[in-house]
């Protein structure tokens, strides 16, 4: 796509970068929020919103996609015809179900599964860690995400951006450091070790899925919504898994009737609905900086969401802010700075997911 839309004159690029570091900073915050605000007895169930999620996002990019395609402008013999007459939008549904279904679509079950496990140990994690040591440590994407793109689209990174890579590992490392024991927030007592580990498996997925889905995107013409439709349709059956094997105790209401009895919304608060609202948009915004940005701006734009994160964990979480706390994610934003830098030689320009 050559031509780059534009939101109130400003390049849509920018707008939905910008977007995305407010949406990342404002989801880890209520996540956190959402999870440890209550009791884990009365806390609602994360596969669920994950569910949920999936299937609100599927349902915007379907509308999405059935506004953008076209019916033929007039039929055979007729008078040319509005797109919104009963014809048209029947010949548009009809293209858009062959779209949707097209024979490349089960490409898009790859990342579908790696998102819904990334969607669920997202809460794991974010419920036994502070939202600004979350979000610091889920800045190892990057490193992921670099090592994806070498291993399966065969880049080649410059030594400046491999140091940046050396450096943000160690700047998780430092942070760490200070969250190496358990603590309690709230009512929920915090596992770090198990939080750490959940966001590790994390960043795998996202960079796995991240760099497949940008492949995906990239070699083949379907229009970026039929694609997100395609990658919620795949998600639903991993999604429904997921709750089911989170068990009961997860959906926290227990019935002497088994599965049949649980209320999987039990639990669903204000809270628990604004999380799911503001992943819909992050999934939304992911996919369209993805199209018009790249992985590399991205990664850019989440550092940028860790200073708003850190402002408000300090004010609304009473977080606090140690020296190796700081130390560790300042070499965290410089990592990011250094990794963003544009490369001077011709050959590792390709090192942009993308430029192929
Ligand atoms: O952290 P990361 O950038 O990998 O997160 C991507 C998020 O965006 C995931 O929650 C994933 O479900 C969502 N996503 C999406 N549609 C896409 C790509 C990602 O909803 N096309």
């Amino acid at each position: 796509d050559t031509s780059i839309p534009t939101v109130c004159g400003l390049p849509l690029k920018y707008v939905s970068l910008f977007t995305l570091a407010v949406q990342n900073a404002t989801l880890t915050l209520i996540m956190h929020y959402s999870r440890v605000s209550a009791p884990p007895s009365q806390t609602y169930s994360a596969a669920a919103a994950v569910l949920v999620t999936e299937l609100l996002k599927g349902t915007i990019s379907l509308m999405v996609a059935f506004a953008r395609i076209d019916a033929p402008a007039q039929y055979p013999g007729l008078a040319p015809v509005s797109q919104w007459s009963p014809w048209a939008l029947l010949c548009r549904s009809r293209r858009l179900v062959r779209e949707v279904f097209r024979a490349d679509c089960w490409k898009l079950s790859i990342p579908a599964i790696l998102y819904v496990i990334q969607n669920n140990l997202q809460f794991v994690a974010v419920s036994n860690l502070d939202a600004a040591t979350f979000q610091v440590s889920y800045q190892m994407k990057i490193l992921t995400t670099a090592a994806f793109s070498v291993l399966l689209l065969r880049r080649k990174l410059s030594p400046t951006k491999w140091l940046a890579l050396l450096f943000l590992a160690i700047g998780v490392g430092i942070v760490q450091i200070q969250n190496g024991t358990s603590s309690t927030s709230l009512h929920h007592d915090m596992n770090a070790v198990k939080g750490f580990t959940a966001v590790v498996a994390a960043c795998f997925t996202s960079g796995l899925a991240g760099v497949y889905f940008e492949m995906v995107l990239k070699n083949s013409q379907a229009d970026l919504w039929v694609r997100n439709v395609q990658l919620s349709l795949f998600s639903l059956l991993p999604a429904l898994a997921a709750i089911v094997f989170s068990g009961p105790s997860d959906a926290a209401a227990v019935s002497p009737l088994g599965w049949f009895g649980t209320n999987i919304f039990a639990n669903f608060t204000g809270w628990a609905w604004a999380t799911v609202l503001v992943q819909v948009l992050g999934g939304l915004l992911t996919a369209l900086v993805i199209k018009y940005a790249d992985n590399i701006l991205k990664g850019f734009a989440t550092s940028l969401s860790i200073v708003i994160s850190f402002m408000v964990s300090v004010a609304v979480f009473n977080f606090h802010m140690t020296i190796t706390f700081i130390l560790g994610s300042t070499v965290v934003l410089v990592a990011t700075w250094m990794y963003n830098q544009p490369d001077t030689s011709a050959c590792v320009a390709s090192s942009s997911p993308r430029q192929e």
